[in-house]
């Protein structure tokens, strides 16, 4: 059947269009339409090619995934090996290197196209007749092996070479040289994945790729989702390539559609070249993909010819490396430190080891469970990873390494600081301690949240302050801030005596507080100010909450099962009651509310009786009033009757007013109403 030339056309043009919008989203990472257009698209094409299957040409776009799987990989000899570089890990080197340059080219100074060296997987790509013909790995730089199918299913690979200008004519043979690499993001949304169908995850970008790569099933390859970046030409035949420069080539590459660095540039000398180190050391960490280090090459092509090879390397570049930031050292032990909110963390002790150019001797391990999923045993071989400013953490095991006497971490049943119980709640991943306020560890935080503005709100009791403090021993709990003086005060580091009669005086000015702010302050797992108010609303006291068991404790509103048992724990440890009856002693005391549980023992004050306000009262709005009412446990309504026992009145009353006298009820005024609410209060 031959096919109209108008469907031909319209397949080609489909095709294009698809390309286009590919390479915007995979290449410039800038798409112009939405997906669900892109996707129209695509399906209009697929449908065409299914009605004329002979329009189907294996650069179409929609020949990248189909492939069935293979039993092995064949193997590709490359037309011209694949090198690699010499590495410098000092700037000695790079200095050393650029005099070699021009000693060889007999110049005074040297232009360098400067790139990222990339921390993935060299590929090469042939292109014959503008075409993607044979994509293969690097292997052992001479043959490497057959992985066509997979690079098809790299969306940001070129199926042909872009020919903008139609009829420019193609080189016969074009072999593209590059790196395949997953980005950091689609990384964790792999090992997500991973995690989610209980599968093994991934070490780091750089396995993940190789593992998508030498996949002998396409299918799987094409669901991970890889990158290309090109960083030069192996071979190229027939056609013209217009370039002297590798900068240029570059240009070349990006206007053939493949994608290549943007950070790359071009810079001179020495200290060209260390400042572009410096500068892509600091972007590092922004940067979507992996790099370990930065490649230098001398720019002008003729001048790369004159300099050669040695052995298997250009004497024409060089890659200067950034210290690893994965090492692989030995886990000595497993210790257990406590953070400010009680949780254990189990931490690695490490054979020292430099990572990322800093020593590296403690690694957390996060919790028991990243333990056992990464099946870390003690006396392994484990790696270690250090990224910017975050804490070290142990990635994985070497397990060929493990030792035949490795022993298996536990997880200490009691706090390892102060002895207090350990416990992990259902669901949770984190062990705790329950040592609260008595536990060292957990003290400093503990006193810095006690001090906080809407605890007992002393100001003044600062980070600083509170570590030495409690470092010289001179505050071990929150009570012992009460009885602070001046002179221990001012003998710590800068601390005048004006500043610490401040303290003293902040310190004894909070000892009148609430039971909502105490309780906030105690900080009690998951009790936030909120549900300290709830609690106190409930119990009214604090003995009541104190004795409160679970089934209680889960009577109050928006108490559930897990608060309800950070509340038991707390109180069940000893150690907190004792740290409650101090601050009594040193005289922290607070107004005890009724709470809804205890109407009979003031009803004949507020609980219960109902209260009609009128007119402006001089501090108190009507909410205010109402609120307070009602949180005593009173009622308020909008008319009098027989049935009312107050009426509170402010200025300018209403025709109520005169009511409420005829009917003898008892009028207070704002003072009277706060005076009865503070009685109600008192137990
Ligand atoms: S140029 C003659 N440029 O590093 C060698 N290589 O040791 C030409 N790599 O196997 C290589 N980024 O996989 C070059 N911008 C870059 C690179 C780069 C990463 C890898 C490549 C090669 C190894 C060199």
């Amino acid at each position: 059947m031959s096919i109209p030339e108008n469907i031909r056309q319209q397949a080609q043009s489909l095709r294009e269009t698809v390309d286009l919008h590919n390479y915007r989203y995979y290449v410039l990472n800038a798409p112009t339409i939405p997906d669900i257009e892109y996707d129209k698209l695509f399906r209009e094409l697929q449908q065409l090619e299914q009605h004329y299957p002979q329009l189907i040409t294996p650069d179409s776009p929609s020949q990248r995934v189909g492939a069935a799987p293979l039993k092995e990989f064949s193997q590709i000899t490359h037309r011209t090996p694949m090198l690699s570089l010499s590495n410098a890990f000092e700037e000695a080197e790079v200095d050393a290197f650029d005099r070699r340059v021009c000693q060889g080219l007999e110049v005074g100074s040297v232009e360098y196209a400067v790139e990222p060296k990339f921390d993935g997987l060299a590929v090469s790509l042939c292109y014959e007749n503008g075409v993607f013909a044979t994509g293969a790995t690097r292997g052992d730089g001479y043959t490497g092996e057959d992985v066509t199918l997979n690079l098809r299913t790299v969306k940001s690979i070129p199926l042909h070479l872009y020919d903008g200008l139609h009829g420019n004519h193609q080189p016969t043979l074009l072999e593209v040289r590059g790196e395949v690499l997953m980005l950091k993001a689609d990384f964790e949304k792999l090992n997500l994945q991973q995690r989610n169908r209980g599968e093994k995850e991934f070490m780091n970008p750089r396995n993940a790729a190789a593992g998508s790569l030498r996949q002998l099933d396409p299918g799987i390859t094409a669901s991970r989702r890889l990158t290309f970046f090109a960083y030069g030409i192996g071979m190229h035949e027939g056609g013209g390539m217009p370039c002297d420069r590798h900068s240029s080539m570059m240009d070349h590459l990006a206007s053939l559609r493949f994608p290549v660095a943007r950070e790359r540039k071009v810079v001179s000398g020495t200290a060209g070249l260390l400042a572009y180190y410096r500068e892509m050391g600091e972007l590092r960490e922004q940067l979507p993909y992996d790099i370990d280090g930065v490649a230098y090459k001398v720019n002008n092509l003729a001048q790369q010819e004159k300099l050669g090879f040695v052995s298997r390397a250009p004497r024409f570049a060089i890659a200067h490396k950034f210290p690893a930031q994965e090492v692989v050292t030995e886990l000595l032990g497993i210790d257990v430190q406590v953070g400010r909110t009680g949780a254990l963390t189990p931490v690695a002790r490490l054979q020292p080891v430099l990572v990322g150019g800093v020593t590296v001797t403690n690694a957390t391990l996060h919790n028991e469970d990243e333990i056992r999923r990464k099946d870390v045993m003690i006396g392994d071989h484990v790696i270690v990873r250090r990224a910017g400013d975050v804490i070290p953490e142990v990635v994985g095991v070497v397990k060929e390494k493990r030792p035949g006497n490795a022993s298996e971490f536990v997880m200490p049943e009691t706090c390892p600081v102060c002895g207090a119980r350990a416990v992990r709640l259902p669901g949770a991943a984190v062990t705790r301690c329950t040592g609260g306020l008595f536990c060292p560890a957990q003290r400093k935080q503990s006193i810095l949240h006690f001090a906080s503005r809407r605890a007992m709100d002393i100001e003044g009791l600062g980070d600083k302050l509170v570590e030495q403090l409690v470092d010289h021993a001179i505050v071990r709990t929150p009570a012992d801030l009460y009885k602070l003086g001046v002179v221990a005060l001012a003998g710590l580091e800068r601390m005048a005596e004006k500043s610490a009669s401040n303290i003293v005086a902040a310190i004894a000015k909070s000892r009148g507080t609430t039971l909502v702010r105490f309780i906030y302050a105690l900080g009690i797992r998951n009790v936030g100010e909120t549900t300290a108010k709830d609690l106190v609303r409930y119990f009214g006291n604090l003995e009541r909450l104190m004795a409160a068991d679970m089934e209680s404790l889960q009577q109050v509103p928006d108490v559930g099962p897990t608060v309800a048992q950070s509340i038991a724990d707390f109180f069940a440890e000893r150690h907190n009651c004792e740290i409650i009856e101090q601050l009594r002693a040193v005289g922290v005391y607070w107004q005890e509310g009724s709470g809804v549980q205890q109407e009979e023992l003031n009803s004949s004050r507020i609980s219960g009786k109902t209260f009609v306000l009128t007119g402006a009262l001089p501090n108190l709005t009507r909410e205010d009033a109402r609120e307070r009412i009602e949180a005593a446990s009173g009622k308020v309504v909008g008319s009098v009757s027989k049935k009312t026992d107050y009426m509170v009145a402010g200025a300018d009353p209403g025709s109520k007013y005169d009511k409420a006298i005829e009917l003898g009820i008892t009028i207070l005024d704002e003072a009277a109403l706060l005076q009865l609410l503070q009685d109600s209060y008192r137990t």
